[in-house]
């Protein structure tokens, strides 16, 4: 049985190195990035994927040059101008998770607009993360929970009861993670989300991932054996089993077992 694939996550990067393979600044390497992830979302609404979250800005990436962090935030902009229409019209609702406060008013304002005017679509759910880092989230989330539980201790906290604090609360955990680029880490990206996400990394860089590397992603998730802890005669026993288990709130020892 094929594993089941609602969410993708993809750290799109390489931008900067397809632009310098072709003797051009690095800025045209994120204005073919952007017009890829048009392309991108289509593909995976094609693909029947009901979540789609791109990493487009950490909030490392202000330690780039000036122009460039420019230029991304402008390409952010035209891009919520430009496809905000056709993403009403095709059913895709729209969210943006991080620190959104650090970002121009004008930009911050077409953020919210594109939220709201997308927010009753549920045919693909695109996240884009801005300013965003896993670490980030997950003090956040810690800070949310104290302040929405002001008596409860830190040891009253569960898996359950972060998660649902976290800016992705409402999505479930994404099943396959993406990297274009040639990198072999998550750099900070969604860390709680992908505790037993499946990992794929690519050479190809991201102006150049398209449908069909798409699809050979999607073609090698599906040949994954996902245990989630289990053992692999456990899996073909009841291979039905295991995702449900992935997050776990209830202590997975038995007390039978404990080591005291
Ligand atoms: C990594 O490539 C890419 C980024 C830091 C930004 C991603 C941004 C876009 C795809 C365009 C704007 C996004 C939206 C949602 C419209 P890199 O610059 O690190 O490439 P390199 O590793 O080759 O230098």
């Amino acid at each position: 049985m094929a594993n089941s694939l609602q969410h993708i996550a993809i750290i799109m990067d390489g931008n900067g190195r397809w632009a310098k393979k072709r003797l051009m600044p690095r800025t045209v390497g994120h204005v073919k990035g952007a017009a890829n992830v048009r392309q991108m979302v289509k593909a995976c609404a094609d693909e029947g994927v009901s979540y789609l979250t791109l990493f487009a800005f950490s909030s490392e990436n202000w330690r780039r040059p000036p122009e460039e962090i420019s230029a991304l935030m402008g390409l952010f902009l035209q891009y919520l101008e430009s496809e905000v229409a056709e993403m009403k019209a095709a059913g895709i609702r729209l969210r943006v998770i991080g620190d959104r406060s650090a970002f121009a008013p004008l930009l911050q304002s077409r953020i919210d607009q594109a939220e709201q005017e997308t927010a009753h679509n549920s045919r693909l759910h695109l996240t884009i993360a801005a300013n965003y880092g896993g670490q980030w989230d997950v003090l956040n989330a810690m800070r949310s929970w104290q302040a929405a539980n002001p008596g409860k201790q830190l040891q009253d906290l569960d898996a359950g009861g972060l998660a649902a604090h976290l800016s992705t609360a409402d999505l479930p955990d994404p099943e396959l993670l993406i990297r274009t680029g040639g990198e072999s880490r998550i750099s900070n990206f969604l860390l709680w989300q992908t505790a037993y996400t499946e990992l794929y990394f690519t050479d190809a860089f991201w102006p150049d991932f398209d449908a069909a590397a798409l699809k050979q992603a999607i073609h090698w998730f599906e040949q994954r054996v996902r245990r989630f802890g289990r053992t692999d005669e456990q899996v073909s026993a009841n291979p039905a089993a295991a995702p449900g288990e992935q997050l776990s709130t209830a202590p997975l020892v038995p007390p039978a077992f404990k080591i005291s």
